[in-house]
């Protein structure tokens, strides 16, 4: 069928809708218990990040909002940058299946340098939707069974300071707030007193809402949970304390901290919002949590990611996107850019090549003028030399000369003192 009887056909149905009685129970008001069904069968998952510096408590909550206890290793101080650590366990509760990860976000604030703290975080949660995204673009996909590894909520913990955010909070809940939703909570509220704590909530609200910091809002459109859900938007963030021991008070076992002055108890609301929390992130909001995770931040990072990659919506609602054209645009531009990229290569290899020649060719002038310049010395030493040996040979010329002369004189002397006593003999006899 051709694109425009396509809509034709659709305009038509939507046309021809009209309401009908029926005649007896048909059975299709069952449809919401088949997705129940289905649902159950297929289980669930859900991922937490805990974001907060190292002993902050993010563990023992984790236990405590969970009832369990999660293998966890506390993290060393001296972690070079942050590591993202998932770990995944399989929970039921009555029949429900529920694959739960936890991710640590190891050695937050530990460094002395924290500008770049926020990154490794977001690379994570942007892995795995990349992930998701590239299962969803594969011919044969199996989204059904897919481990769904994106991060549903980011358990933002706050350091019981009173005073105000730190601006490493800041910077990273502005650098995650369009990537997950964020749920501030101030740890170890036991540390804090009630006034203080009443001053610091509000001057952390403040402070998001200056820096244009977006935190996760319960929902308030669907009617069931709206009054609750508004009540709590009111109490963020909410001041948790965390703890898996179990004491005595009156004759009943609860989760508490005991201190010589008292018993802070975990589930007693007047004391901390641990219910609170407990209650709206898993009993209360958890599917929305899901749902944002995927219409929100995941729907952004996938247009963003295909935007990226020249996918198009085409102007306006009467053309509908064309994945062939697109590709062909996408390829066309891929081409032209590769060609570019290689006449841009080629050149600079032709510069390069230029470039040796001339340096090769000064090399070759500097060693033919080394080269000169050493015969010149050469011969000048030569030349020296020359001289040198001709001056000696005079010099033995003139002394082979002067030996012959003193040779000739000693001989002369020697005849002479000889022949005198013979002189001496005949003038005695004469005598
Ligand atoms: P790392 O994983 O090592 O970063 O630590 P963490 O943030 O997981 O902290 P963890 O849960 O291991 O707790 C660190 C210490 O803080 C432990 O001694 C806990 O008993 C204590 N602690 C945890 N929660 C609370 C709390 O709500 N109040 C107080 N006062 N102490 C707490
Ligand atoms: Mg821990």
């Amino acid at each position: 069928m051709a694109a425009t009887d396509l809509e034709r056909f659709s305009q038509n149905a939507e046309l021809e809708s009209r309401n009908l009685p029926l005649g007896g129970h048909v059975g299709f008001d069952s449809l919401p218990d088949q997705l129940v069904s289905k649902s159950v069968t297929q289980g669930f998952s859900f991922n937490i990040l805990c974001v907060g510096e190292t002993g902050i408590g993010k563990s023992t909550l984790m236990n405590t909002l969970f009832n369990t206890t999660f293998e966890t290793e506390e993290a060393s101080h001296h972690e070079e940058c942050v590591r993202l650590r998932p770990q995944t366990y399989s929970l039921q509760e009555s029949n429900v299946q529920l694959k739960l990860t936890v991710v640590d976000a190891v050695g937050f604030g530990d460094q002395i340098n924290k500008d770049e703290s926020y990154r490794p975080i977001v690379d994570y949660i942007d892995a795995q939707f990349e992930n998701y995204l590239q299962e969803e673009l594969k011919i044969r996909r199996s989204l059904f069974d897919y481990h769904d590894t994106r991060i549903h909520v980011c358990l933002y913990f706050i350091t019981p300071t009173g005073h105000s955010l730190k601006s490493l909070d800041l910077v990273t809940m502005k650098k995650l707030d369009s990537k997950v939703n964020i749920i501030p909570i101030i740890a170890k509220a036991d540390t804090i007193s009630k006034s203080e704590l009443h001053k610091f909530k509000i001057k952390i609200m403040g402070e998001l809402v200056s820096n244009g910091v977006q935190i996760y809002q319960f929902p308030t459109d669907d009617e069931a949970v709206a009054e609750i859900n508004a009540v709590m938007n009111a109490h963020l963030p909410f001041a948790v304390v965390g703890s898996t021991e179990e004491v005595k008070v009156g004759n009943k076992l609860v989760r508490a901290r005991q201190y010589p002055w008292g018993v802070v108890q975990v589930e007693n609301e007047n004391h901390c919002d641990f219910v609170k929390l407990r209650e709206m992130l898993i009993r209360v909001n958890m599917e929305d949590l899901r749902e944002q995770t995927h219409s929100r931040h995941y729907e952004l990072y996938r247009r963003c990611k295909l935007e990226e990659m020249g996918f198009q919506d085409s102007e306006g609602d009467s053309q509908p996107f064309s994945l062939q054209e697109t590709y062909e645009a996408k390829r066309k531009e891929f081409l032209s850019e590769l060609q570019r990229k290689e006449e841009e290569m080629r050149q600079m290899f032709v510069n390069k090549v230029k470039e040796t020649e001339l340096e090769l060719k000064e090399k070759e002038r500097e060693l033919h003028e080394k080269f000169e310049h050493l015969k010149r010395v050469h011969q000048e030493e030569k030349r020296r030399v020359e001289e040198k040996r001709q001056e000696l040979e005079e010099e033995t010329s003139a002394f082979t000369r002067r030996k012959a002369a003193v040779e000739a004189l000693q001989s002369q002397a020697f005849h002479a003192t000889s022949q005198q006593p013979l002189r001496k003999d005949k003038d005695k006899k004469k005598s």
